[in-house]
């Protein structure tokens, strides 16, 4: 009924919109309001499923390629998240006009692409899912000043009927990080944010209607209509922040949870399934851990932390003092859990002794995996493929929760150089859970009880 309701609304609402907004503004606010609200209660209370496909599987690549591929935007996406929480990081752009603007520094970097539709009539639209960062935004004929190749026709607010302005004071302006432009000859809410994997985008915060999955509407959507843009080779239009800031998608929706289901990494065929609100749920055998309070001030960040307190490979436990995870009450440190990097990176001082525990247990000769952008490789033994490199057993102990990684979710083979390589690489700064140590597994964030849970799944199943 509530569904029925808030799908027929806004096709109701079209036609008339333009009459509306001239005469009877207050009739057109309250109708808004109410299929707003009505929309939001459906993610609520039915929720809405989503599919996520690799920005890899789209391309024609050989596994080698998309590993190494994988390997390059690992460390760019490590550099930008650690860039976005790093002191002194916000750029001072040199605009047009002479004027300078602080751009608030964010992580971007492709990796699961999400596919939606913008406005009146709805326009299809391929977004970057990003769980670290907030802002949803995509490219804007408004008319665009800079805009890289995309897929799908622009985005034009003035093809669309239910596109508006957000206005200077509003709440939702004053949600942007530091980088709001408002004056008196400007009194739309421009926002400039510049990603730390070089991308960035520059234009106006207004609102939409976004169409979820098959034919859920979400009316006054704030997102970025963004004019001037750099990066762009992932064949995306924008991106759609899931961080837990106000202006995250899942912030906005006012939804208490949210799930994804990561399908295997050398799996091109089957997509991975989100899930947004009650549809996101599961089984009592989850295991829970809870997410660590993100710094306040100025390093207010977008990302999801957690508490790693140690590593066990096979069954000894890895002499790693603890508080090389721990986030700092200043925001250094600490270890996040990621969509957007691939593989998993820790802290140079753990990275090492979980080298060292690792080739131990393996014990078969080192190989080079620089063609692979992976630092730990073995050899297979003789006459025999990497299928055949025994892996030992390796457990991420979380606060409250132990995740024991398959085989597959800590290897990647180059059938044909015959090596088996460690998925995982060393960063200096912070350290990150990426989405290849997570395949394989129903994860979920519950965003009323902070808390992350997970419990072995087949993704393509769900
Ligand atoms: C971009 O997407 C199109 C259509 O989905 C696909 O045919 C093309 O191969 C993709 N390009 C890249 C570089 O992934
Ligand atoms: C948004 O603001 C621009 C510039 O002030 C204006 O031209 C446009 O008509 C506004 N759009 C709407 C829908 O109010
Ligand atoms: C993916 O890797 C796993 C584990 O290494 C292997 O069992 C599976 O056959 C591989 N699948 C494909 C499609 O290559």
């Amino acid at each position: 009924m509530i569904k029925l309701l808030s799908l027929s609304l806004p096709v109701f609402l079209s036609p008339y919109i333009r009459a509306l907004m001239a005469s009877k503004r207050t009739l057109l606010l309250c109708l808004l309001l109410l299929s707003l609200c009505l929309s939001v209660s459906t993610i609520s209370s039915r929720g809405v499923r989503l599919v996520l496909t690799h920005v890899d599987t789209r391309a024609d690549l050989t596994g080698v390629e998309r590993v190494r591929r994988a390997a390059d935007r690992s460390h760019r996406r490590v550099n930008g998240l650690l860039a976005a929480v790093a002191p002194s990081t916000a750029k001072t752009l040199r605009s047009d006009s002479g004027t300078s603007a602080t751009a608030a520094v964010h992580a971007s970097t492709a990796t699961y692409l999400v596919d939606l539709a913008i406005g009146t009539p709805p326009l299809p639209l391929t977004a970057v899912l990003d769980t670290g960062s907030d802002l949803i935004w995509t490219q804007c004929d408004a008319p665009c000043r800079r805009c890289f190749p995309q897929p799908t026709p622009l985005y034009a607010p003035a093809r669309s009927g239910t596109y508006a302005n957000v206005s200077c004071g509003s709440k939702l302006c004053e949600a942007l990080p530091r980088s709001s432009r408002c004056s008196a000859q400007e009194p739309r809410c421009g926002y400039d944010y510049s990603y730390g994997d070089g991308s960035s985008t520059d234009g106006v915060l207004a609102t939409e209607v976004f169409t979820l999955g098959s034919g859920t509407t979400v009316h006054a959507l704030a997102f970025g209509c963004g004019t001037d843009n750099l990066g762009g080779t992932d064949n995306s239009s924008g991106l759609v922040g899931m961080g837990r800031g106000p202006l995250s998608l899942v912030s906005q929706l006012g939804v208490t949870k949210f799930s994804y289901c990561f399908t295997p990494f050398n799996d091109t065929t089957t997509a991975s399934p989100l899930f947004l609100g009650s549809l996101a749920s599961l089984s009592s055998m989850a295991m829970s851990t809870p997410f660590v309070p993100n710094p306040t001030g100025a390093r207010r960040s977008s990302y999801y932390y957690l508490s790693l307190e140690g590593i066990t490979v096979d069954d000894t436990l890895l002499p790693i003092d603890p508080t090389v995870f721990q986030l700092t009450a200043s925001g250094r440190g600490g270890l996040i859990i990621d969509s957007g990097t691939t593989f998993t990176a820790l802290e140079e001082r753990a990275f090492v002794v979980l080298a060292r525990a690792v080739a131990s247990r393996v014990a078969l000769p080192l190989a080079s995996g620089g063609h692979l952008g992976l630092s730990l490789c073995f050899a297979a033994p003789e006459g025999r493929g990497p299928e055949a490199v025994h892996v030992p057993r390796l457990v991420f102990h979380f606060d409250g929760a132990d995740m024991e990684l398959p085989r597959g979710s800590i290897v990647v083979e180059d059938r044909r150089a015959g090596v088996a390589c460690l998925g995982m690489m060393s960063a200096r700064g912070m350290s990150v859970l990426g989405s290849m140590q997570q395949q394989h597994m129903h994860v979920l964030y519950d965003l009323e009880r902070s808390v992350l849970s997970f419990e072995p799944a087949n993704c393509g199943e769900l």
